[in-house]
């Protein structure tokens, strides 16, 4: 394991205090996800249904044993857990690197809380280092690039990939996100855009950051 994989786990042990016995639970995607999945293996929780935000996931959970369910019969979600590819002070993310934003968001405005476990290297003090994720409407992908470079942004289509839901995304490098909630609201009203992966309107409640001094949680 490598140290980075290591402070995941940690970060997801830690997540693991937030699962309620008995309860429904949202599940993100990605390497610190699938760490935390494996805590879940581990310990056993009784967990009724999960709902999780890809097919990776679901493969995953029910490999582990736990029933996946669709959020529409599980109604309001107490907790949801997930990863990140940024996060800043005010908690809000930038998400999307392993393409199941869309699904992500969704289950996190569905929630009460929600959750979100990184190593210390995904903390910066200005979001926009990481290439921020816009999932969009085949069709509408060139528009929709041309407007993200009006934006100041650069667009690059995430080559032979798709998401769960079938859509394509581009990536867009060099974005310095000063007003983090204005941008989401701006990107989300250009025709074609189906998610941009910034999580400002909906940041999360509570961010566990393992680094190597230990592991910490900011509310
Ligand atoms: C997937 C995500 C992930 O949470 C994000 O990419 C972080 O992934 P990892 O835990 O592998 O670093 O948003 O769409």
């Amino acid at each position: 394991m490598g140290k980075q994989d290591d402070l995941k786990r940690a970060a997801a042990e830690a997540a693991y205090e937030y699962v309620n016995d008995g309860e429904y639970l949202g599940v993100g995607t990605g390497s610190t996800v699938n760490h935390f999945i494996d805590v879940l293996a581990e310990r056993k929780p009784y967990i009724p249904g999960c709902v999780s935000s890809s097919k990776a996931s679901t493969e995953r959970l029910r490999t582990a044993g736990f029933d996946v369910i669709d959020l529409n019969s599980a109604g309001e979600l107490g907790v949801y857990i997930d990863g990140a590819d940024e996060t800043n002070e005010h908690l809000e993310l930038i998400k999307g690197g392993g393409g199941a934003l869309t699904r992500e968001k969704i289950i996190a405005s569905a929630s009460r809380t929600f959750i979100c476990m990184v190593d210390g290297s995904k903390q910066v003090d200005l979001l926009g280092r990481f290439p921020l994720p816009v999932e969009v409407i085949e069709m509408g992908r060139s528009s929709v690039a041309r407007a993200l470079v009006k934006l100041g942004g650069e667009p690059e289509l995430r080559n032979g990939f798709v998401s769960d839901n079938g859509n394509p995304i581009l990536d867009v490098y060099n974005l310095e996100i000063m007003n983090p909630i204005e941008l989401e609201d701006t990107i989300n009203a250009i025709p074609g855009v189906v998610t941009v992966g910034l999580f400002a309107r909906r940041p999360a409640d509570v961010l566990i950051v393992a680094a190597e001094g230990g592991v910490q949680t900011h509310k």
